[in-house]
């Protein structure tokens, strides 16, 4: 039972075939970037979601065999019997906080490009594979078919072998159960063609891994259940119809939607619990707990959803990653100190970029093992020093709330009414009000400390600072967009610039008003020109975006929401100029030139809004230069982007680090932390 009663039934026990949930808190499988190459790093990672009270804890994405590698993206793997070692390190982990582990098998069919392992892939038809690599499939005859179960049926016991809880058969995402179950699988023989075709090897795959799995351990499906986009009705009958087929074969079953985008989506473009009318019809065609997703942070969504009979268990990923330890706050009524995910996705973007798995929010995650950072607990401190932290951006903030959690004594002085920094200013923008919490959280964590004082509308100086006294200075005065066209394209300033009617988002801001048609020159390619152009538009003005990269918000791909964001601005009748430089400006002016050939055009711009780079906010750092070198090393340091802009996450990670590592015996130039390393054979 819950210490917040209202929320007891979410801590139900919940039987999955042979074994027992503690709860109905339950975290899908989710990448890391970290997969086979770095299993202690994700065996720890896991453990503390264990911890934080999560009942069902599984893997990622988990190759069954060498025909299914994902490279670049570090997939986990379970392809002979060297690989159980470390699936078996995290079960242990996990089961010793009393949760289950469950294992994702996964195969990708024609879309693995094997970049690693260099076997074909293989799948229903010949088809390309993903992310462009110009390969394609073999098509599977039955011989293929027949090994392609063996090879899952293989997986399977190890995954038993290993200890799991729990097994998963994959049917979604476009993998190789998805491409037999697709319509656009026309093959004459008894695995393509009909529905009843379609879905066979799924049903063969069921029960080959039950056969396997026996009494020991339960066996999961993960299946969308609908065909479609997310933009018009839920396109869901034949989904329907697969799932009535198979309907109380699994011991569970775990549904998402066709729509990664949305299935996934950021909170600039899909709310809380937005999967709801895709996922509610399958409770009614099985017998066998449900599980279903949707960034779920609020305790009263989740309760709703399970009184209302939407779902039996509640599905996370990015809620578990930004708190691992949200179902032990829910359960002893902490709901305030919940740190909600965001929905900014740059935790997807580790996996996009094949890079272990970070978080805005936590700065712990993916530090479990080689920092020892744990998300809830920070050694106490060992001095009794006094801390001045200057700004209470991200970095400020969240180097003020680790050292007061620390037990230091610490002033945060904001020369602003109002804290957050960057982070309230870009909340305000179309769709990002959810980022907001980071600055949220650690308001409130604040509020709890007698040891943090919070100085609002203090604009401290050189003078103030020395008089201060304070033992240590972090100077986290952030950063300001520059107005002079330097960025990734140009190294040195845009011609004309001073003539023209330049401006940056700090005018925007500061609540400039601007009237008449506006070129945004977005040479980030992150959110901000293309969030922006959106709120330029948005007011009625007339938007051009020019960018050199050949899409809008080029980067946000990682993020899962370029398509979406490219969408909008169409939507909103945004002039798009992509493969673009801005050349050089006049008056009224742009000229702008071709990225490829150079050709140039002139076009209208009577105001320009430049989102290229930004420069740190070091005016502070350079007059205290002399104070500095009087004392000792190290008394003040740079966090956040008055050090070197970068993202918000970036920001609450150096002000974190700068917390953890305050009193510590950093030894400066050496590896900050634990590597996995490659065993040598000869
Ligand atoms: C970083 C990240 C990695 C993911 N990797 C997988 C995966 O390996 N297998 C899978 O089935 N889904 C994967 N997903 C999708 C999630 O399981 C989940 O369906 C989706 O994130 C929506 O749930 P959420 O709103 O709770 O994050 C991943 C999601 C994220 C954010
Ligand atoms: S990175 Fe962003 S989206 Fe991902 S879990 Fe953290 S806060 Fe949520």
């Amino acid at each position: 039972m819950s210490e917040d009663d209202r929320y007891g039934v979410l801590f139900d026990e919940i039987k999955i075939g042979p074994v027992v949930a503690p709860n109905r808190f339950y975290q899908v499988p989710h990448c890391t970037g970290m997969g086979y190459q770095a299993p202690n790093t994700l065996a720890a990672m896991r453990e503390t979601k264990a911890e934080g009270g999560w009942g069902v804890v599984c893997t990622e994405y988990c190759s069954i065999h060498p025909t299914s590698d994902d490279t670049p993206m570090p997939s986990a793997s379970i392809w002979d019997t060297a690989d159980i070692k470390a699936h078996a390190k995290m079960v242990e982990n996990v089961h010793r906080h009393g949760s289950l582990a469950g294992i994702q098998l996964w195969h990708g069919g024609y879309t693995s490009p094997n970049l690693y392992t260099r076997e074909i892939s293989v799948g229903p038809q010949s088809r390309p594979s993903a992310r462009g690599n110009p390969v394609q499939s073999l098509a599977m005859d039955k011989r293929d078919i027949a090994n392609y179960r063996e090879w899952h049926r293989a997986a399977a016991q190890r995954a038993v072998d290993a200890g799991f809880d729990l097994v998963y058969v994959y049917a979604t995402h476009g993998y190789i159960l998805s491409q037999f179950l697709s319509p656009e699988n026309d093959r004459s023989d008894e695995y393509g063609g009909c529905l009843e075709n379609r879905v066979r090897l799924t049903r063969e795959v069921l029960e080959d891994t039950r056969e396997i799995l026996r009494d020991r351990c339960a066996l999961a499906v993960r299946i969308s259940s609908d065909a479609g986009m997310t933009d018009g009705e839920p396109d869901s009958e034949e989904q329907k119809e697969v799932i009535a087929l198979l309907a109380d074969f699994p011991d569970l079953w775990d549904v998402n939607i066709h729509d990664y985008s949305y299935e996934m989506g950021t909170s600039r473009f899909v709310g809380e619990a937005s999967l709801e009318k895709y996922v509610s019809y399958v409770k009614g065609l099985t017998g066998k707990p449900v599980v279903g997703v949707g960034r779920f942070t609020s305790p009263d969504t989740m309760l709703r959803q399970v009184q209302e009979g939407v779902l039996d268990m509640i599905g996370c990923a990015r809620p578990s990653i930004a708190d691992p330890f949200l179902p032990k706050k829910v359960k002893e009524g902490r709901i305030e100190d919940v740190r909600e995910c965001i929905g900014c996705n740059i935790c997807y973007a580790g996996d996009s970029l094949a890079n272990p798995i970070s978080c805005t929010q936590n700065p712990a995650m993916g530090e479990e093992w080689r920092r020892g950072w744990h998300p809830e607990y920070i050694p106490h401190r060992t001095s009794e020093k006094k801390i001045l932290v200057v700004g209470g951006g991200p970095a400020g903030l969240e180097a003020a709330r680790a050292l007061g959690d620390r037990g230091y004594e610490v002033a945060l002085a904001e020369r602003r009414s109002t804290l957050g920094g960057r982070v309230s200013l870009e909340a305000e923008l179309p769709g990002l009000a959810e980022w907001g919490r980071v600055r949220d959280w650690r308001l409130t964590q604040i509020d709890k400390m007698d040891n943090v004082e919070v100085f609002l509308e203090s604009e401290v100086d050189c003078e103030q600072i020395r008089e201060f006294g304070a033992d240590q200075v972090a100077l986290a005065t952030g950063s300001h967009w520059r107005p002079d066209g330097i960025g990734r394209w140009h190294g040195s300033e845009v011609s004309g610039w001073r003539d023209a009617r330049v401006i940056t988002p700090d005018d925007i801001f500061s609540g400039m008003e601007i009237s008449g048609p506006v070129l945004i020159y977005d040479d980030d390619h992150y959110y901000m020109g293309g969030v922006m152009a959106e709120l330029l538009a948005g007011r009625g003005l007339s938007v051009t975006l020019v960018t050199p990269e050949p899409l809008v918000s080029a980067w946000t791909h990682n993020t899962e929401e370029q398509a979406r964001i490219q969408k909008r601005l169409l939507e909103l009748d945004v002039t798009i100029q992509a493969n673009s430089a801005l050349d050089r400006l006049s008056t009224e002016s742009a000229t702008l030139a071709c990225t490829f050939t150079g050709r140039e055009r002139v076009v209208e711009a009577p105001v320009v809004l430049m989102v290229t780079l930004r420069r740190p906010d070091e005016e502070l750092y350079a007059s205290l230069q002399d104070f500095i070198e009087e004392a000792e090393p190290g008394v003040v340091t740079r966090i956040g982007d008055c050090l070197a802009p970068g993202t918000i996450a970036a920001s609450v990670r150096s002000g974190h680090r700068y917390a953890r590592e305050m009193d510590e015996d950093v030894a400066h130039g050496a590896v900050p932390f634990r590597r996995e390393s490659p065993e040598l054979f000869d």
